[in-house]
């Protein structure tokens, strides 16, 4: 804790030592003596002698200590912000502190009867939910402020990922405007990449910080910033866009720009890849056979299987761009 404080700028040697005090030594004298009084109450004072320093006797944490710290205290009675703090994580932070802030671990002062006192207090400092805000809007409000905090450095304010972080990242932040490229964001594929990143780029996992609630509700909020279809784009053009985008990342070096599989790797095969200029061999082919294909792959040939990586949407759509973007020489 000293340790982050001494990097506030303007902390006076005096207020540094004097929070050092505060949280240390004076708690540990002001809870030697426990009033024994209900429940509530007794969760109340102990909060007021111990806690309202930095949280606040509201719990708002706006108290002069707190708008010094560097890691700044949750507003305990901001509905939105505790929507989420889980007792455990509670009970967590109050007995065993956060390391590198100001909270410190209390585990040694207070009983468990004490810290669930505690508890009770924090959890009656929280207002009710006004209730105009249905659980969908609370969801989404919850994930635009975990979006703020940590991934608008390198997504942007509005998605588009045109930050100067995401400028030097190879490859770059996904954009979550372009709905050309959100067409291929399943909501599983979103998921885990949030939970345990994406490996070998910079998007790393939030699994270890965020909860399974707060991985959705930030979910929610990134479908918001989704634009509409550009203007003279139809909702089978997007489809087309997406399967020769798809193609043109995973198909092209054996399949080729033409379709024909006329490549340097198409050709060193021992079995040739499928010709899909050919209107003989393509009228073979309907749409089911082609995405069983592309998902299970042709076994004994170099075609290997795409469910892992291409999703039922994926491959209907890169089936409806070899249908349609390639010329069929009878
Ligand atoms: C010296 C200032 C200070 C004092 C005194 C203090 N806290 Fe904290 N507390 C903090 C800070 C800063 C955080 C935020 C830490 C973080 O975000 O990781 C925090 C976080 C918490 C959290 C975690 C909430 C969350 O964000 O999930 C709880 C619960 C909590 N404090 C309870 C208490 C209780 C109970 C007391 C009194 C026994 C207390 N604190 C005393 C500074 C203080
Ligand atoms: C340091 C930069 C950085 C930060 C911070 C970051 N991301 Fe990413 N993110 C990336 C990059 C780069 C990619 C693209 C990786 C790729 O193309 O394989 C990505 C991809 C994603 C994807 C995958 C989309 C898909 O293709 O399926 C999601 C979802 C995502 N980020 C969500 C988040 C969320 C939510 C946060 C904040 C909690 C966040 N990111 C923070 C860099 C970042
Ligand atoms: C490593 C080379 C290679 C890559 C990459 C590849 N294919 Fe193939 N593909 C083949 C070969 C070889 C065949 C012919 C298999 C056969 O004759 O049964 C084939 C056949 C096919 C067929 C026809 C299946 C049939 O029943 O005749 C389809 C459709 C197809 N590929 C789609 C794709 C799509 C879509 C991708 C990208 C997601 C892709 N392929 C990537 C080599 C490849």
């Amino acid at each position: 804790m000293n340790k982050k404080m001494a990097r506030v700028p303007g902390v006076s040697f005096f207020l540094r030592s004097l929070l050092v005090v505060i949280a240390g030594v004076w708690a540990t004298a002001l809870a030697a003596e426990t009033p024994s009084h209900p429940k509530l109450t007794r969760g109340k004072i102990l909060y007021d002698r111990n806690c309202a320093f930095c949280h606040g006797e509201d719990g708002h944490a706006d108290t002069p200590v707190a708008k010094l710290l560097q890691t700044h205290p949750r507003n305990f009675a901001d509905p939105v912000e505790m929507a989420r703090v889980n007792d455990n994580e509670i009970h967590e932070a109050i007995k065993e502190g956060r390391p590198g802030t100001a909270m410190a671990a209390w585990g040694q002062v207070f009983s468990e009867l004490e810290i669930g006192d505690l508890m009770d207090h924090i959890r009656s400092l929280t207002l009710p939910r006004p209730p105009t805000l249905t659980t969908e809007q609370l969801s989404v409000e919850i994930g635009r402020r975990i979006y703020k905090k940590d991934c608008v450095e390198c997504h942007g304010v509005d998605g588009r990922a045109n930050t100067e972080a995401a400028k030097v990242l190879r490859p770059p932040p996904a954009n979550f405007a372009d709905p050309v490229e959100t067409a291929r964001m399943d909501d599983g594929r979103m998921y885990s990449a949030i939970k345990l990143g994406i490996p070998g780029t910079s998007m790393g996992g939030w699994g270890g910080l965020m909860n399974p609630a707060e991985i959705i509700d930030v979910m929610r909020y990134i479908r918001t910033l989704e634009q509409p279809l550009p203007p003279g784009m139809s909702k089978s053009g997007l489809d087309v866009t997406v399967g020769g985008n798809i193609y043109r990342k995973y198909c092209i070096s054996c399949h080729g720009e033409k379709g024909d599989g006329d490549t340097e790797l198409g050709n060193a095969l021992a079995k040739l890849p499928r010709d899909f200029t050919s209107a003989k061999e393509m009228a073979r082919l309907d749409q089911k056979k082609m995405a069983e294909a592309i998902a299970h792959g042709k076994p004994g040939t170099a075609m290997a299987p795409w469910n892992g990586i291409l999703n039922p949407e994926d491959i209907r759509r890169v089936t409806l761009f070899i249908r349609q973007k390639f010329q069929h020489r009878p």
